[in-house]
């Protein structure tokens, strides 16, 4: 499985990525592309340092689906069959969903569907949730929405700010999309399986 992962900044979750397919601990798969829409973000050096082909693909002021369809081509070039979004800060646009049918994944640092969109933990604090996490889901064309693959639940503790809970829930985020990739592989194998 060749997958491509999209980034806009730090890149944590790519590196995570990146090194459980480095490990084998996501079998027979490549990261075959990082690509960002910000020519200064970390990750980008992140991925060249393990190897990882990096591309950035600026919007420069064009339409949503022009930009989209330069990484959708970049993509499709390298054989990308799976699309990571990793603190990738645009929404898709339907022709980017439409080229990847269930092909592309999120992760959100929230137990969706509740707290989408930006500033989650800034509302989950204010609104004195107990709890909170993060969720791996498929990307459909409405904002943080699709089917969820994955959730894990993060406790939120009197006198949390934003930073020490988001802190908290990077630390599951890792591991929780590295196994929610695991999963799709499953899938897709049996697919595969089946058909044969
Ligand atoms: C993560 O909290 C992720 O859930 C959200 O953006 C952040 C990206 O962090 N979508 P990083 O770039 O992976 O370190």
């Amino acid at each position: 499985m060749k997958i491509g992962i999209l980034i806009s900044g730090r890149g944590s979750n790519m590196v995570a990525l990146v090194e459980a397919v480095g490990s084998g601990e996501i079998p027979g798969s490549e990261v075959a592309v990082v690509i960002s829409d910000k020519a200064d973000a970390a990750g980008l050096a992140k991925a060249a340092e393990r190897g990882v082909e990096t591309l950035v693909i600026e919007r420069n002021g064009r339409k949503r689906e022009e930009h989209d369809a330069e990484i959708v081509a970049a993509l499709n070039d390298r054989g990308v069959e799976l699309v990571c979004l990793a603190g990738y800060m645009r929404l898709l646009s339907p022709l980017f969903v439409q080229a990847f049918p269930d092909r592309i994944i999120n992760i959100h640092p929230s137990l969706l569907p509740a707290y989408p969109g930006l500033n989650v933990h800034e509302r989950v604090i204010a609104a004195g949730e107990k709890t909170s996490g993060c969720t791996v889901h498929f990307v459909h064309e409405d904002l943080d929405a699709g089917p969820i693959i994955l959730q894990r639940e993060v406790p939120v503790f009197d006198g949390d700010t934003p930073e020490t809970l988001s802190a908290r829930i990077l630390e599951q985020e890792h591991g929780t999309y590295v196994e929610a990739v695991k999963k799709i592989l499953a899938t897709k194998s049996n697919e595969q399986t089946e058909r044969n």
